[in-house]
């Protein structure tokens, strides 16, 4: 089975407060995309890479730092909402049998996430995401923040990237013209079967300054 994956680092990452793209910043002089794209290129039956980066980003720029890619490796513009950014990337990623869409932001996602991912829909799964518990009670609220419900927490997930899905299924439901801040939602709404893989604590998305200062950590626990 062939893999691709599309990054999505198209964002500008307003509420990290950075003067760059959130993709671009940097943690330990490297940039988060870099982080992400040393872990993609050791998926297995990786066949094609598709990063997609901000408008008016010129590809060198946007590589920088991020190399060696695989041969092939294409880099396009994004667009101003992220399922227009992942829409513009599904163009670029060819003939593969399963395609990852994997946000920039959760540059930290250990391999083996990958891994368990392409595992799903290689077993057959329309689409897989991975996914941990939830740990705070969730409420669901009207516009007045009055409490509408409160669902059963054992059956939640909080759910990461990067989701998986067969190619055919994912670029379908991208035709369908619909636009969701989560991939797998898009496919749900079509009737397919998403399955929740596990996740991991490292596939945190770097968001706020303190889950860059919890990244800068990270990395250099690795160092010492
Ligand atoms: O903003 P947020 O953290 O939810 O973005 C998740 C991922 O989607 C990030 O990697 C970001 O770069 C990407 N994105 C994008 N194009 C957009 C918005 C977000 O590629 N228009």
């Amino acid at each position: 089975r062939s893999v691709g994956v599309v990054v999505v680092a198209a964002g500008s990452g307003t509420r990290l407060g950075a003067d760059v793209p959130k993709a671009f910043v940097q943690v330990a002089g490297r940039s988060l995309l870099s982080y992400a794209v040393e872990r993609v290129t050791q998926v297995a039956h990786l066949a094609r890479l598709v990063i997609v980066v901000p408008e008016g980003h010129g590809t060198a720029t946007a590589l920088g730092d991020v190399a060696p890619v695989p041969e092939g490796t294409v880099v396009v513009p994004g667009g101003a909402e992220r399922t227009d950014s992942v829409r513009a990337g599904l163009a670029e990623v060819g003939e593969v049998d399963i395609v990852l869409i994997h946000d920039a932001a959760r540059a930290f996602t250990p391999v083996a996430v990958f891994d368990r991912v392409v595992a799903a829909v290689a077993a057959g799964a329309s689409g897989a995401v991975p996914g941990l518990p939830v740990v705070d009670t969730i409420k669901a609220v009207d516009a007045d923040g009055t409490i509408t419900g409160t669902p059963d927490r054992a059956g939640l997930r909080a759910v990461q990237t990067p989701q998986g899905f067969d190619a055919d299924v994912l670029r379908a439901a991208y035709a369908s013209g619909l636009s969701a801040t989560d991939d797998a939602a898009l496919v749900e709404t079509l009737g397919h079967h998403v399955r929740v893989v596990a996740g991991d604590p490292l596939a945190f998305k770097v968001t706020t300054p303190e889950d860059l200062a919890r990244a800068e950590r990270l990395v250099a626990s690795w160092a010492a």
